[in-house]
């Protein structure tokens, strides 16, 4: 089957109803905590995934059994200290950061040497990020370059708490470091800039002995000991970082309705939401619901006539730092010039997504001048590309790909988008919905 996809004509108005898979963040954190747990968890809705069936094969590598039926599992968790060990272990980590990041936390008691390795995008990416802090819990770590992966984690006994300042707003830093100091001897106290806090959320519905002070900046995580967490059944709602590609598209699709069924609207993940507002789309939160600790909604979004640009304040950048790629190409339909700063960070991403967004854009025809933290985008509300466009050679970074597919059928022009298979990682069914939206039923 061919690994490209081409695409030549504009969606038409649309007014749909669809279901979008469960949040990866919540799914990969299930699997982890419910590998630490004390019995049999249960999860409804798991996104599955490449980056989730990885996290799978990688608690199987430990011992714990998991049974899957269609997008219900079992996890058969044999305690915060069950992990069984074995000589030579690989974990492949394969496209997730997150993966990568979060289960070096919770090997740094390992008593044998354990190796993790990724694919060519994982395998660019920074690990120091983590391991340095890991490294002052006790445990030690060779790097390839001294940096990135193959790694190799040197577990130990003794761990000491930390203090730790995560600097970055990454929310994987700070979970992989939340796990690591669950096992010190003692209280860790982690000052994080803010950023998704799910990890948090689950302690806390687990009752674990971990505590959240909310500075307006920043977060201070107070962290103790653990010595056992209770199975945890979950219904995962889904991912609003998948939701993304669609609101855009309807936003960017007058006339054109969307609802968007019971997804997750943790506030530290909707800063897609407050953007696109105040660029001028009407979206509308309906059914909110409060489960275990995370807020849930209905969206509905609105087809725009006209878009405003957005001068977008730093401080939301954290909450959609997913979503930029495909929140740039609604300024490149809004009128007047966009800015978008203190974005180093996303060259960190799957793949150096604000090269990307230059190239994406600049092939339809828009202007943008970027620098290595920041974005300015020449918006044209009468956008409307005619020409060939060819995307490739991406590192199969999934929101390339899909945010290329938005572009296409938002603006117009002859596509070749390249790696469709990159969508296995996070939203293994985005073309059958893309589909479902194309249908005129
Ligand atoms: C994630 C955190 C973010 C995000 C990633 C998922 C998580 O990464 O980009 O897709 O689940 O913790 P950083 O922590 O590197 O910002």
């Amino acid at each position: 089957m061919s690994k490209i996809i081409s695409f030549n004509k504009k969606i038409k108005n649309f007014k749909k109803k669809i279901i979008v898979p469960g949040d990866k963040s919540l799914s990969i954190r299930w699997v982890l905590f419910a590998s630490l747990g004390n019995g049999i968890s249960k999860a409804r809705n798991l996104l599955m995934s490449e980056d989730v069936m990885a996290t799978i094969n990688t608690i199987k590598k430990f011992g714990i059994k998991v049974k899957i039926k269609k997008n219900d599992i079992k996890v058969y968790g044999k305690g915060f200290n069950g992990y069984k060990y074995s000589k030579r272990l690989v974990i492949d980590a394969e496209n997730s950061g997150t993966l990568g990041r979060l289960i070096l936390g919770i090997l740094v008691d390992t008593p044998y040497p354990i190796k993790i390795i990724g694919d060519k995008s994982l395998s660019k990416r920074d690990f120091r990020r983590v391991t340095d802090p890991l490294a002052h819990l006790g445990a030690k770590f060779k790097l390839k370059n001294n940096k990135n992966l193959p790694l190799t984690i040197f577990g130990s006994k003794n761990l000491n708490p930390i203090k730790y300042n995560e600097v970055r707003g990454s929310a994987q830093c700070k979970s992989s470091v939340i796990f690591g100091a669950m096992k010190a001897n003692g209280t860790s106290i982690i000052k994080a800039k803010k950023s998704r806090n799910h990890t948090e959320l689950l302690c806390k519905y687990l009752r674990l002995p971990i505590y959240v002070k909310t500075k307006k900046k920043y977060d201070e995580i107070v962290v103790k000991k653990v010595n056992r967490i209770k199975p945890l059944n979950y219904n995962i709602p889904s991912d609003i970082s998948s939701s993304a590609f669609f609101i855009v598209l309807t936003a960017l699709s007058e006339n054109s309705k969307l609802t968007i069924k019971n997804v997750n609207i943790n506030p530290s993940r909707t800063g897609i939401i407050t953007i696109l507002k105040k660029m001028g789309v009407k979206i509308i939160l309906k059914n909110k619901k409060i489960y275990k600790g995370e807020l849930k909604s209905d969206i509905l979004v609105f087809g725009s006539k006209k878009l405003k640009a957005i001068n977008c304040p730093a401080k939301l950048n954290s909450g959609a730092i997913d979503e930029f790629l495909v929140i740039f190409l609604v300024a490149a339909k809004a009128k007047g010039i966009s800015y978008f700063k203190d974005l180093s960070e996303l060259n960190q991403k799957e793949s150096p997504r604000l090269n990307w967004a230059k190239k994406i854009l600049n092939e339809i025809g828009i202007k943008t001048i970027v620098t290595n933290d920041s974005i300015r985008i020449f918006g044209n509300p009468n956008l409307n590309v005619k020409k060939k466009i060819v995307i490739k050679n991406y590192l199969k970074d999934h929101r390339v790909f899909m945010t290329s597919v938005i572009a296409a059928l938002s603006f117009g022009g002859k596509w070749k988008i390249h790696d469709k298979d990159s969508i296995k990682t996070s939203f293994p069914n985005f073309l059958k919905i893309v589909n479902k939206i194309k249908k005129n039923d």
